[in-house]
């Protein structure tokens, strides 16, 4: 292949780009103590045209472009979107898979232990970024909002994929803007295999599906309506009038007598599900962020915050042609604003914009399952799934003294521990040591009259999976909090522990309630991993 072809005259421009940005990492790093090393070695190459310099030979590489496009959605329009287009430079073309009809980006899929390059083409009107949620990569290959890229340029992404199997996604990460882009259909799934994922035999090809839950609000040309802008629709989050499934209104999935691994994301900006089967079997829950669980459990629901990811086990084996079923989301409580209460009282002249229609807590169906064929197999769920290592907190260097976060209300503002986001700011208290494990505890406890405004909050922790040690104050049931994770959600009045592993990529990487809006608003921060 000609690499000047390849490379061209922007990405020069890029690269100088992704070093200055580098040298930006650097003078964080001496206030926080270490400078060089905190560069990432294939990162700081200053000429991308020496990228075989690197050594870097990547197992996949390929280009993922945003562009503006329209879309069929509704009978009628087209819809215009943004949406992620990829194609495959080097290794396997069947790693890409699209979803027919619909304006999500396609699903990337790769082994644990492959090497990753994707050349990131910005070509929407606006500056962007791709953040792999739930990926462990270096920090300058993380997305973060400080190396966004203007419309025409490209950002280089190299990393090895280290996860364990499951499912992850990638979406916009400009600051202030994540919620439109990915509202305007930035998105999409990234899918890792592994040895052990491999020898389970679980349901796969057709009988392993995504679905990816999202909700949207069409005017009546067809066309996307986003939030007002006004500051009561920023606090709640947008929440539209659709569900969408895979980017489809009504959808329903064709399933055989047999069974299937649903793999669940909730892609929503700040709609959260509560999931369970219309027919009231239990859901049998096999994976969540960070991937397969030890075992199996049960649930009578579980929530899906924005941003969370489930794996159903679903056996249509003793179910016959023509049977009808549905996931639905049950109604709930959301403790304060936002919800089936809505903050009654609270809200200025009842404003309340789109999300009066389907508040938050409200029932809905999600999508229909028709069983349409029948097949013969004998498949078992395997009674173990994954080897996960028992928890050890006390392995924690903060064992008696977690790090607190307390999320709360400023000035009709979202902030944790009293702080919005600055592009480059990290507090003391926001530095870890590279190498150490510490225990993080956020608080969603609000107090005194605030508490009225209480309200969810879905956590996540970008570069780290994490386990879940303790989650207090819970007046819900319907948590997965087994396995590993990289988002929770806190409803109102709940606390929850978190334990981290910071064993390696240093570098300044960021946590954030995953309600998109609030996320814009500035209910995120840096975290510094120093050397
Ligand atoms: Cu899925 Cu910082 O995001
Ligand atoms: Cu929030």
């Amino acid at each position: 292949m000609n690499n000047k072809k390849l490379f061209g005259q922007k990405s020069d421009v890029i690269s100088r780009r992704q070093f200055l940005q580098s040298a930006g990492v650097g003078s964080l790093g001496i206030i926080a103590g270490g400078f060089l090393p905190l560069l990432n070695p294939s990162a700081k190459a200053s000429d991308q045209n020496k990228l075989a310099g690197t050594g870097f030979v990547p197992d996949l590489d390929i280009e993922l472009k945003a562009t503006a496009g329209e879309v069929p959605i509704l009978p009628g329009k087209p819809t215009n979107m943004w949406q992620y287009r990829a194609k495959v430079h080097k290794g396997d073309s069947n790693r890409l898979i699209e979803f027919p009809r619909s304006y999500l980006g396609p699903i990337i899929k790769a082994n644990k232990g492959e090497k990753i390059r994707v050349r990131f083409k910005n070509q929407i009107p606006d500056e962007s970024i791709v953040h792999w949620h739930g990926l462990h990569v270096p920090a300058i290959m993380d997305g973060h909002p400080r190396y966004v890229i203007p419309q025409g340029q490209s950002y280089l992404y190299e990393f090895e994929v280290k996860n364990r199997a499951g499912t992850y996604w990638y979406h916009p990460h400009p600051h202030g803007r994540t919620g439109p882009q990915v509202y305007q259909g930035l998105a999409g799934l990234f899918l890792v295999s592994d040895k052990e994922e491999q020898s389970l035999g679980l349901p796969d090809d057709e009988y392993d599906v995504p679905l990816v839950l999202q909700d949207r609000t069409f005017n009546s040309d067809n066309q996307l309506v986003y939030a007002s802008g006004h500051r009561m629709d920023q606090m709640t989050g947008f929440l539209g009038e659709w569900i969408m499934v895979n980017g489809m209104p009504d959808f329903t999935l064709p399933v055989s007598t047999c069974a299937y691994r649903l793999r669940l994301l909730n892609g929503s900006n700040s709609r959260i599900y509560k999931l369970a089967w219309k027919d009231g079997r239990p859901l049998t829950i096999i994976g969540t962020d960070g991937g397969l669980l030890e075992k199996p459990v049960y649930r009578q629901y579980a929530f899906l915050s924005p941003a969370e990811r489930l794996e159903i086990w679903a056996d249509f084996s003793d179910s016959p042609v023509g049977f009808e079923t549905s996931i639905i989301s049950l109604p709930f409580d959301t403790g304060g604003m936002g919800g089936s209460q809505m903050g009654r009282g609270m809200m200025m002249g009842g404003r309340m914009g789109q999300s009066q229609s389907l508040p938050n807590g409200a029932g809905f169906s999600i999508f229909k399952i028709n069983v349409v064929k029948h097949v013969k197999k004998n498949q078992t769920l395997p009674q173990k799934l994954s080897e996960i290592r028992p928890l050890k907190q006390d392995e924690a260097v903060n064992f008696f003294r977690p790090r607190q976060f307390y999320l709360t209300m400023r000035h009709m503002q979202w902030s944790i521990n009293g702080r919005v986001f600055q592009m480059e700011d990290v507090a003391d208290d926001e530095i870890v040591q590279l190498g150490s494990k510490e225990i993080w505890e956020f608080n969603n406890t609000g107090g005194g009259m605030m508490n009225m405004m209480n309200m969810p909050h879905p956590i996540h922790l970008h570069g780290k999976q994490f386990r879940v040690i303790e989650r207090s104050g819970v007046m819900h049931n319907g948590y997965v909090d087994e396995g590993w994770k990289d988002t929770v959600l806190l409803m109102p009045g709940e606390r929850i522990r978190i334990l981290v592993d910071f064993n390696d990529y240093p570098g300044m990487f960021l946590y954030h309630c995953h309600n998109l809006e609030h996320e814009d608003m500035g209910m995120m921060r840096n975290y510094f991993v120093k050397i």
